[in-house]
């Protein structure tokens, strides 16, 4: 399967592909990973005492478990709907509400709704048209004085043909356009993948 002619020809709908034909040995989806994203892992969360969450571009779900696993009342959202039969699949026993939804058209009432959004490895993952509007759903969901945590590969000067089109500072600093602060943002070297660096930026919506 050719990733980068399947992503030109349906920029959203070749995930729903790629996670079939992975369910039927006919394909590998390089993210899917048992591990938590490690810049998730790494980044000290507090407890969610069952305060809200949402996990943007969940998959099969490994960062919507590790978020739900500190207490936070979970929903994670896919546009495949093989992601989210695997995510409830490979979790029959967890707490986590998956959903099939699409960010860029996303269900009303999540706006503003959320106390912590995760967006990790999605944004890069779409072409150039769909960037803006993505990063500004995103932002969208944060509820007042909610945190918006983003993960994603940082670009540099030499850049590769996508998929993924990594996000430069400009892209990073667009998920505060709407109203949201941003608190931090860190570039972390990522010498074990061939994107080389990493942002993590932290926003926070206004009280
Ligand atoms: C590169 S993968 C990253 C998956 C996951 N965030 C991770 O890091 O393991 C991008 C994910 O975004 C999902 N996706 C792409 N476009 C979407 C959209 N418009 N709405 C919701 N999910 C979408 C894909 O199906 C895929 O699971």
């Amino acid at each position: 399967m050719d990733i980068r002619r399947l992503a030109e020809d349906s920029p959203t709908g070749w995930f729903e592909q790629l996670y079939a034909e992975a369910r039927q040995g006919r394909a590998e989806v390089p993210w899917d990973v048992p591990a938590a994203s490690i810049n998730l892992r790494e980044f000290p969360l507090p407890y969610g005492e069952k305060r809200s969450a949402l996990v943007v571009g969940c998959g099969p779900g490994r960062d919507a478990e590790h978020i739900a696993g500190l207490d936070y009342a979970t929903t994670a959202f896919d546009i495949s709907s093989t992601a989210i039969d695997l995510a409830r699949s490979r979790h029959p026993d967890s707490p986590v509400d998956y959903r099939v939804a699409d960010l860029l058209n996303p269900p009303p009432e999540w706006s503003g709704a959320f106390d912590l959004v995760l967006e990790s490895n999605n944004v890069q993952a779409l072409p150039a048209g769909l960037r803006a509007p993505a990063i500004a759903a995103i932002a969208g969901f944060v509820a007042p004085g909610g945190t918006l945590l983003v993960l994603a590969a940082a670009a540099t000067d030499t850049p590769g043909e996508g998929p993924p089109w990594p996000l430069t500072r400009a892209e990073i600093d667009a998920f505060a356009a709407g109203g949201l602060v941003q608190e931090s943002v860190e570039e972390i070297p990522a010498p074990q993948t061939r994107l080389v660096r990493r942002w993590r930026a932290v926003y926070r919506g206004r009280p």
